[in-house]
């Protein structure tokens, strides 16, 4: 007790005059001969007679730190993935792998000793299934904080975009009184009052009418667009489908854009070219910045490297709805549910048109009327047909949906009666009643798909810090 209490005495008088690193930032700068304090996790302990070298990591990098310390200065307890604190100087490193190293003369154990059912092990690749039942310790292994890293870069990566080009960030609502794509996969939302009452008559009772959680910020940013001309959302979305794949969840992160003066096929043109310079600029950033985090993860999944790429090198691949269709039919043997034109794309034809197309991404525009909302624009030539596009990504399918959107009041006010929403969406027809409306486009990207693509990951639960689906919410 007494030792202990003099290691700490001595830690504190010493870090009050030696400035504490992160990890990242002290491999950085080197600072050579210099007194410095780190605090970290354990990575790895080699214990010898007379002196023991232990790895740390803080989170800020996947890099570890050396430090060198007396076997006998290491308090007891001090085991994998246990927090500590060591004070040293930093010294140049004659071992391979490391340029610095921490000559340390005093360590002290942050955290509890090390427990026995601890569910990680040192130095062992557990698989992500299993690391999924402990998504509140997950952060503590290097793949998962490898992603986190990528995460925030990636979100700063499309921020950063949309700034440089002059898009103003909204932040839309998520309680909406709108399904906005009317596929009534909505949570409804109401207060928790200790009243009896259906659940519809629970939430009419605060709002006055049922209220949800948003599906997309789309209705939001059009409202904003057209007085800011070019703006976007980062938020999440909630979705009600129970759907058990490697692709759904209940609550994800939409980045969403809108702008005004976009008309036509031309604008259509201009919307996708949009998409492909946000993706493939925010992209390259985050392989810029986040290089060994990126790494890490193409080690675990060798084709991904190839496949982001070849997506971040060449142009994307345009195909309308037809010519789609027209490819899937000739090759319909390949497919468990046949391709029928007028119906929507299932996974594995999306997956099909990107390998087809040489592993590239594929925009596929003109989409038949009634697979998509109420909003989009229809084509002038062809009212069956509307100025719709989706993004496919190869290995992952659809990561960006979006389109033009319908400006002509007339249509729109009779796409909303028939779909008994015109009580609702007054708000929105006012948008194109009223004058100063313009015509707009937009797009929405599922941004744990856009990871999923980027890093290899298999499954989206393994790309979001505490993923929701169904009967999954309870950590
Ligand atoms: O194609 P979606 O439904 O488009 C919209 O929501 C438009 N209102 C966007 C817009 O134009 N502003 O969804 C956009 C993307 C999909 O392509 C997909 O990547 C992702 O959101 N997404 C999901 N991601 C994870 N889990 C789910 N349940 C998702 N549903 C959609």
């Amino acid at each position: 007790m007494l030792a202990i209490r003099r290691t700490l005495y001595s830690l504190r008088k010493y870090s009050s005059t030696s400035r504490i690193y992160d990890i990242k930032s002290l491999l950085k700068n080197q600072s050579i001969n210099q007194k410095i304090s780190v605090n970290g996790w354990v990575k790895g302990i080699r214990k010898q007679k007379e002196l023991s070298f232990i790895d740390i990591n803080d989170g800020s990098s996947s890099q570890k730190l050396q430090i060198v310390v007396p076997t006998e200065k290491i308090p007891p307890g001090v085991g994998y993935h246990t927090s500590v604190s060591a004070l040293g100087t930093l010294q140049a490193s004659q071992h391979k792998g490391q340029s610095v190293e921490l000559i340390t003369e005093v360590i002290e154990l942050i955290g509890g000793p090390q427990i026995e059912n601890y569910p990680f092990k040192a130095r062992k690749r557990h698989p992500q299934d299993y690391v999924r039942q402990f998504l509140h310790l997950r952060a503590r292994t290097n793949t998962f904080s490898s992603m986190l890293r990528v995460r925030s870069q990636a979100k700063l990566a499309v921020q950063e975009y949309f700034n440089k080009e002059h898009f103003i960030n909204i932040d839309t609502p998520i309680l909406t009184a709108n399904d906005c794509e009317g596929g009534g996969e909505v949570f409804l939302v109401q207060p928790l009052f200790a009243e009896v009452g259906s659940q519809a008559s629970l939430s009419t009772k605060y709002f006055g009418h049922p209220a949800y959680l948003t599906v997309s910020g789309q209705l939001h940013l059009e409202a904003m667009a057209s007085g800011l001309s070019k703006v976007y959302n980062f938020n999440p979305a909630f979705r009600a489908e129970n759907s058990q794949t490697r692709r759904h969840l209940a609550e994800f992160w939409m980045v969403e854009a809108e702008e005004a003066f976009l008309s036509g096929p031309e604008g259509l043109q201009k919307l996708m070219n949009r998409i492909e310079d946000l993706l493939k600029t925010s992209l390259q950033c985050v392989l810029d910045k986040s290089e060994e985090d990126v790494s890490t993860h193409w080690k675990q999944n060798e084709c991904t490297e190839e496949l982001v790429k070849t997506a971040l090198s060449q142009p994307f691949i345009h195909m309308t709805y037809d010519e789609a269709m027209t490819l899937l039919q000739e090759n319909s043997q390949h497919f468990q549910t046949k391709p029928t034109l007028g119906d929507d794309l299932g996974k594995e034809h999306e997956l099909f048109l990107t390998k087809h197309a040489g592993n590239r991404p594929v925009f596929v525009t003109d989409w038949p009327k009634k697979t998509k909302a109420f909003y989009m624009r229809q084509r002038d030539d062809n009212s069956d047909v509307v100025l719709g596009v989706d993004l496919l990504l190869p290995g992952i399918g659809e990561v960006a949906g979006g389109g033009l959107r319908e400006d002509r009041p007339q249509i729109l006010r009779k796409e909303l009666d028939s779909r008994g929403l015109i009580d609702n969406l007054q708000w929105y027809l006012d948008l194109r009643t009223f004058g100063g409306g313009a015509p707009s486009g937009g797009f929405g990207i599922g941004f744990e798909r856009l990871l999923l693509f980027v890093l290899g990951v298999d499954n989206i639960k393994d790309v979001i810090p505490f993923p929701r689906w169904g009967k999954h919410c309870s950590c």
